[in-house]
């Protein structure tokens, strides 16, 4: 089959179309035929060398999918010819990709088999951190840090959805115009606004009961004077840095908790788990329109190089899909 492969993994990699061998999908694993595979800024850093995958993954790039099943074993809950959607820890870049059955879901009525390769990574990191991690419940307020990404656009419109009030942050007037379109009660252009005085204001002086981060850096004790007393912070990225000095006293004045967490290395069974809320709470939302796949661009494979070029420039709103 054919697959992208990083050339020269490190700073200056570049990405060509090669032919590797087609995956065999082992117990509890199915095959699919990709049709299209979404990008995720942990891609550029595998890539550069950053970000290697977990043991037992494939080293092709690629964690989330669309496509059909082309192969499975007697008694699987999918037949070939099925139209799916999955979360892969590697190995979406390609023709073919082996995928535990626990990471599978079926395309939601009303989405197409290219779009539906942007919902997986978005919306399992949406959901376990917002509702896992986070605990957010009904007309709480929830701050969602970089609304304009692939994860925050499904973020803003998971809580919204779920009837949260919906604070975020993003570069720009339009980008901030584009997040309000999706959900958002207000969006907070961070180049030109303090994020914690708009919070504070937003809320009558109360914080966010969660803050979903992907920025870090001198966001990590911002994010404790935007909080509201037993405020839950979640930790999903470090862009701006993982070090941070931090006045630790905030967070023990309002009884906060502040917690992080990564998807990629989880257990297939956490997956599964993940896989079944999403299908039972989230796939509904889809399918009533509630939620919808937020798409910049889409590239087709051999593209996969300006693709990566485009997601490291910054500028885009929501996902980019590669087309196989
Ligand atoms: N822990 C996990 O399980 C997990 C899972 C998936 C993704 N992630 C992480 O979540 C992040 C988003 O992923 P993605 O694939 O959706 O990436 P993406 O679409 O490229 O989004 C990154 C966004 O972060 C915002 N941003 C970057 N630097 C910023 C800064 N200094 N201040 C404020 N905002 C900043 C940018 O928004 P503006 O241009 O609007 O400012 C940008 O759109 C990535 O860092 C990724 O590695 C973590």
């Amino acid at each position: 089959m054919r697959a992208v492969t990083v050339v020269n993994p490190g700073p200056d990699y570049t990405l060509t179309l090669a032919e590797c061998e087609t995956p065999s999908p082992g117990a509890g694993e199915i095959l699919i035929k990709v049709a299209a595979a979404g990008l995720n800024r942990a891609d550029l850093l595998q890539a550069k060398g950053k970000y290697p995958p977990p043991a037992g993954a494939s080293d092709i790039l690629g964690l989330e999918i669309s496509g059909e099943v082309a192969e499975c074993a007697a008694g699987s809950p999918f037949h070939v010819g099925d139209k799916v959607c999955a979360l892969i820890p590697g190995g979406g870049y390609a023709e073919y990709a082996r995928v535990d059955e626990g990471s599978v879901l079926p395309l939601p009525s009303g989405v197409g088999l290219i779009e539906a390769a942007a919902l997986p990574e978005a919306l399992f990191t949406a959901w376990t951190n917002l509702i896992d991690a986070g605990g957010l419940k009904t007309r709480e307020t929830v701050l969602i840090h970089g609304g304009s990404s692939g994860i925050g656009t499904a973020a803003i419109q998971l809580a919204a959805a779920l009837g949260a009030k919906v604070l975020t942050t993003a570069g720009g007037p339009e980008r901030c115009e584009k997040c309000e379109r999706l959900g958002a009660t207000l969006a907070i252009d961070h180049h030109t606004e303090d994020f914690v005085a708009a919070v504070l204001e937003a809320t009558a002086g109360r914080g966010a009961d969660v803050i979903l981060d992907m920025v870090g850096g001198d966001y990590i004790g911002r994010n404790f004077a935007a909080a509201a007393p037993k405020g839950r912070i979640v930790n999903i990225a470090y862009q701006k840095g993982a070090t941070a000095t931090v006045d630790f006293r905030l967070m023990q004045a309002k009884r906060l908790i502040l917690t992080a967490t990564t998807l990629r290395g989880r257990s297939p069974d956490e997956k599964r788990a993940l896989r079944d809320a999403l299908l039972k709470t989230v796939w509904p939302l889809i399918e009533t329109g509630a939620i919808k796949p937020v798409i910049e661009a889409v590239h087709p494979i051999a593209e996969a190089g300006i693709a990566h070029a485009r997601m490291a420039k910054g500028g885009h709103f929501g996902k980019i899909l590669l087309t196989v």
